[in-house]
């Protein structure tokens, strides 16, 4: 049996303890969130301990996981507390709320013998794996670029909601901290490092309500030679499906409807949906669910989890870029 704890009991925390709930061999031990009702209420529904303070829970249960879904700005302090205590770490994205936190925490996971999860799960989604595929069999020849667009509604309510979401000292961005940052993974994942990063972002719509960027654009030139250009906003009035084109010299490999397409020499042929049975696809996906089974299941594994703090750290610094060439950053902002 292997012991867990959730720090922060808040929106995404649901997917998290309904993961763990739904593992025979893991034993949540513990729940904390600085509110203390939010707490309660969870440690009420799964008999277990409320704590308000992290460093009590590590020390009163002794998790051996630890799952961070706070605030961005608590990441890197819940996780390094984690760390000093000996638990693993599978914490939300983004690392940290700044690039200089998440360089902080990753040296600090080089010292440590546990693992460090970072919650990208939509590289779990069926459609992105089945891009992944088709990119490793080479079926698309030379990359020559690719583009992609996030759509998003996030009304005003959603930030007054938890207003850390606005805010650059507590969320460290906007959309692309926070949304598109699953996006710039999956670019990074399926093309390969940046070599080089353009792009500018802004607050479009959400003027007065937010301090950081609603809107961007980011030009990503891979090491590769590639080039992909995302845009990403969460002024929309809904929530469309995300879209990613990458084209080669011998085709096109496209997600779009929550359905992953390749055309080559034999026409347009459907590779993957990320549909469920019944026609219905949960908002975040299935990926939480089989990233945190994943996990779980690697934890006695000698390599490092695959999705680990070095992939959590590239899309921040490809944002912080975007920021710093935008001149947005409040001054005195860490890089
Ligand atoms: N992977 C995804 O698709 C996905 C989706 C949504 C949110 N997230 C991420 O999950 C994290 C939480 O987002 P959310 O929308 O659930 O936020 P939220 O505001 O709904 O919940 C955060 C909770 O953390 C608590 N908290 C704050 N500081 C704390 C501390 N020091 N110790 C313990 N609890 C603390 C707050 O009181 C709150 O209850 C963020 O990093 C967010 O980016 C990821």
């Amino acid at each position: 049996m292997i012991t867990a704890a959730v720090v922060g009991i808040g929106d995404i925390s649901a997917l998290h303890l309904a993961a763990i709930d739904a593992k025979p061999d893991v034993e949540l031990v513990g729940v904390c969130d600085v509110d203390s009702g939010r707490a309660e209420e969870a440690a009420r529904t799964f008999g277990v301990p409320a704590f308000t303070d992290h460093g009590e829970l590590l020390r009163r249960v002794r998790p051996q996981v630890v799952h961070v879904t706070t605030p961005h700005h608590e990441h890197v302090r819940v996780a390094m507390a984690a760390l000093e205590a000996g638990a693993h770490v599978l914490m939300e994205k983004p690392v940290g709320h700044t690039l200089a936190e998440g360089l902080q925490l990753a040296e600090r996971a080089l010292a440590a013998p546990q693992k460090v999860g970072v919650a990208f799960q939509n590289r779990y989604n069926p459609t992105a794996a089945a891009m992944r595929a088709v990119l490793d069999s080479d079926a698309l020849g030379p990359i020559t670029g690719a583009r992609a667009a996030v759509w998003w509604f996030r009304p005003a309510g959603y930030y007054q909601a938890a207003p850390w979401r606005g805010r650059w000292a507590s969320a460290g961005g906007g959309v692309l901290i926070n949304q598109a940052i699953h996006t710039l993974d999956l670019l990074v994942w399926l093309l390969g490092p940046p070599a080089s990063v353009r792009g500018r972002a802004a607050t479009l719509v959400l003027t007065g309500v937010i301090e950081v960027e609603d809107t961007a654009t980011v030009v990503i030139e891979h090491t590769s030679g590639a080039r992909s250009t995302l845009f990403a906003t969460n002024t929309h009035h809904t929530n469309a499906d995300v879209e990613i084109e990458i084209t080669g010299r011998d085709g096109i490999l496209k997600l779009a409807g929550g359905e992953a397409w390749l055309t080559g020499e034999s026409g347009t042929h459907r590779i993957a949906s990320d549909m469920q049975a019944g026609g219905a696809r949960s908002y975040w996906g299935r990926g939480h669910s089989l990233l945190i089974e994943d996990f779980y299941a690697r934890l006695d594994q000698r390599e490092p989890f695959w999705i680990g703090l070095a992939d959590g750290l590239v899309p921040l610094q490809i944002l912080r870029e975007v920021y710093a060439q935008s001149g947005i950053l409040p001054t005195g902002s860490a890089l």
